[in-house]
């Protein structure tokens, strides 16, 4: 027993581990595009040490791209001649989209000047399947752009200047990224029959609980993942697709989390929440008690107690909250209280509880229960 108990004493040790490293195989987060995908373009190599202009009359002059092989090659763009289906027009001081020759499928237009998305640069090109504007200036993007491209897969617009979600976005989306703009307002039906997509990122804009219709998401019925973090919401988000396997929420003012919130997500597994508003009032119970969850994140709350949860769960982050007891017997998984049925055994591998009013060591009845355990921080 003293082994033991010199044993448990080391496990008090801070390890970082890699969630996806020890998942049960369950679904990708994000398919690979269907066609090979050219190399991701290189970054800059040195960073720009000058400020970033203001007005448009500062902005420096477009970048032209090297003389291409290619007659359609937009002078502005580097065309390489390995990948034709790829168009290279990035950190070029481009303050509108050039003409997309028809044979490209990967668009990169990242890091330029762009404040509108117009649609005849698009005219030719139904074939495109990704398209990166992050780091523009975009505050509007023209209704026929996406008329234009029903091949869509990938459109990354992070980094703009929008205010609400574009309309019309092609029904073929498998990823979405909008986050680090400034949308409050999703029009009704901005995801409608989007069955395909399987991202959907909106952190870092200012989305409330009003910004959000009651069956804006009903739709997206192969949803893998959803990021609401960084915006103003109160309430948890309603009618999320039963299909979600990523859930972030952090950096909200959420209160509370209604009774069965998580219930009928069969495939969720990561649920992150910090940074929130949530006290004990505010959480039900059983409402953690979902045995599909993998890793929750409850860090930076106004927790008293640390919350139930099922034996599934496999990282337990609770840090920064008021906790003043553990009380192991309390929180061990009720489906695992024969110590010789290895399957019982809670698979909880990682818990963070530093941050609040706990004094070390961790209570021996926790040790006893999550025999997996490889690292506590208290
Ligand atoms: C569109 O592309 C096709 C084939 O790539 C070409 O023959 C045609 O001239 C193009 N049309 C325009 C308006 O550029
Ligand atoms: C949690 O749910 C499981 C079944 O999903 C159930 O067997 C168990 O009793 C629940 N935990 C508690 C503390 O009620
Ligand atoms: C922990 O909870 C159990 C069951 O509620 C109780 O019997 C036990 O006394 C508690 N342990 C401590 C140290 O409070």
């Amino acid at each position: 027993m003293k082994a033991g108990l010199a044993y448990c004493s080391l496990l008090i040790l801070l390890m970082i581990t890699d969630v996806w490293g020890q998942r049960r195989p369950k679904p990708k987060p994000v398919r690979p595009p269907t066609t090979k995908k050219p190399p991701a373009p290189k970054k800059p190599s040195s960073p720009d040490p000058k400020p970033e202009p203001q007005e448009p009359t500062d902005f420096p002059p477009p970048i032209l791209g090297p003389p291409s092989e290619f007659p359609d090659c937009p002078r502005e763009c580097f065309c390489p001649p390995s990948y034709p289906n790829a168009l290279y027009c990035e950190s070029r001081n481009l303050r509108k989209v050039p003409i997309i020759p028809a044979r490209t499928h990967y668009l990169y237009l990242q890091n330029n000047y762009i404040d509108t998305v117009s649609a005849e640069p698009f005219n030719n090109c139904s074939d495109l399947k990704w398209i990166n504007l992050g780091n523009n200036r975009i505050r509007s993007v023209q209704k026929q752009v996406f008329e234009k491209l029903p091949n869509l897969l990938y459109l990354y617009m992070e980094r703009n200047e929008l205010k609400e979600v574009p309309n019309d976005l092609p029904a073929g989306l498998e990823q979405l990224r909008l986050s680090h703009n400034q949308i409050s307002k999703i029009p009704a039906g901005a995801f409608s029959k989007m069955e395909h997509l399987a991202l959907l990122d909106m952190h870092q804009n200012r989305i409330s609980d009003s910004s959000l219709g009651k069956n804006i998401f009903k739709d997206l019925k192969n949803l893998i993942q959803l990021n609401l973090a960084h915006n103003i919401l109160r309430k948890m988000p309603t009618n999320i697709p039963n299909s979600i396997f990523q859930l972030f929420l952090d950096r909200n003012n959420i209160e509370e989390i209604p009774n069965d919130y998580f219930k009928d997500f069969a495939n969720l597994a990561f649920v992150r929440l910090n940074y929130n508003q949530l006290s004990n009032k505010g959480i039900p119970k059983m409402v953690f008690n979902v045995s599909s969850l993998v890793d929750l994140q409850l860090a930076h709350n106004q927790l008293t107690t640390v919350p139930l949860f099922s034996s599934e769960l496999e990282q337990l982050h609770l840090n920064h909250n008021s906790i003043e007891s553990v009380n192991g017997t309390e929180i061990c998984p009720s489906n695992s209280h024969n110590p010789h049925d290895e399957d019982g055994v809670p698979r909880l591998r990682y818990l963070r509880l530093d941050g609040n009013h706990l004094i070390p060591p961790v209570p021996l009845d926790v040790i006893m229960c999550f025999r997996h355990l490889h690292a506590v921080e208290i």
